[in-house]
């Protein structure tokens, strides 16, 4: 990898946060007293049908918030591992109020925001998901806007949660840099107009579906040096 290319023109990082910011895998990873050998097997498979129930809903035009489509997921998984239990899914769904963010984020955060960086989450959580996870992190404080899909419900890719950010922070694209972890949202960032830098933590192989983000970073230690005035 290796952060080379410089942006221009950048006036606001956007932020992804589940899998970007905040560890995903970190509620399941929390409950391993309860769980053993399945705590992996249970992130995989809660965070994997998370995404395709919002996926699935916006197809068939059923939206329901983040916290049902997270419980909902987490029920098939609970199912699947053959791990149902009412006190076992509460304390999984407390702890993904408050998952851990990852490292680097609340240094990357202050020092952009020292360079006069605009900085915005803009997420398929509930506004009261990502209250929770920023203030549990320490970063709320940080945020010019925290911007949930509950706004426009429909979730990521639909180009109006993108279209949300801008309508926020009454900049254009061009002026815009999106990170996210999750390739899927980093490619749909780039084909709504962003400059995207794809934050590819787990060294994904590269998305089959329109446009390229136009870096990918480790980790977002790198994304300060990345920007020119
Ligand atoms: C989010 C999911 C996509 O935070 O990670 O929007």
């Amino acid at each position: 990898m290796g952060a080379t290319l410089k942006l221009y023109g950048v006036e606001a990082c956007v932020f992804d946060a589940y899998g970007t910011l905040f560890d995903v895998d970190s509620a399941a990873r929390a409950a391993q007293d309860s769980l053993a050998e399945k705590w992996q097997p249970l992130a995989e498979l809660w965070r994997a049908k998370q995404l395709q129930y919002t996926w699935l809903r916006g197809l068939a035009g059923h939206y329901a918030d983040f916290w049902q489509v997270t419980g909902d997921a987490l029920d098939f998984a609970l199912s699947t591992l053959h791990l149902e239990d009412a006190e076992l899914r509460a304390r999984l769904m407390n702890l993904y109020l408050a998952l851990e963010a990852y490292p680097e984020v609340p240094g990357t955060l202050r020092r952009l925001k020292a360079d006069g960086m605009k900085l915005a989450v803009l997420s398929n959580g509930t506004p009261a998901m990502l209250a929770a996870a920023t203030a549990n992190a320490g970063v709320a404080g940080l945020f010019d806007a925290v911007l949930s899909v509950e706004e426009v419900k429909v979730y990521k890719p639909h180009p109006s949660v993108y279209g949300l950010a801008c309508e926020r922070l009454g900049m254009a694209p061009a002026h815009i840099c999106f990170l996210s972890s999750n390739g899927w949202d980093a490619y749909s960032a780039k084909a709504f107009g962003f400059h995207v830098v794809w934050c590819n933590r787990f060294g994904q192989a590269p998305e089959r579906i329109p446009e390229t983000p136009d870096a990918q970073i480790a980790t977002l230690a790198e994304l300060p040096d990345m920007f020119l005035a």
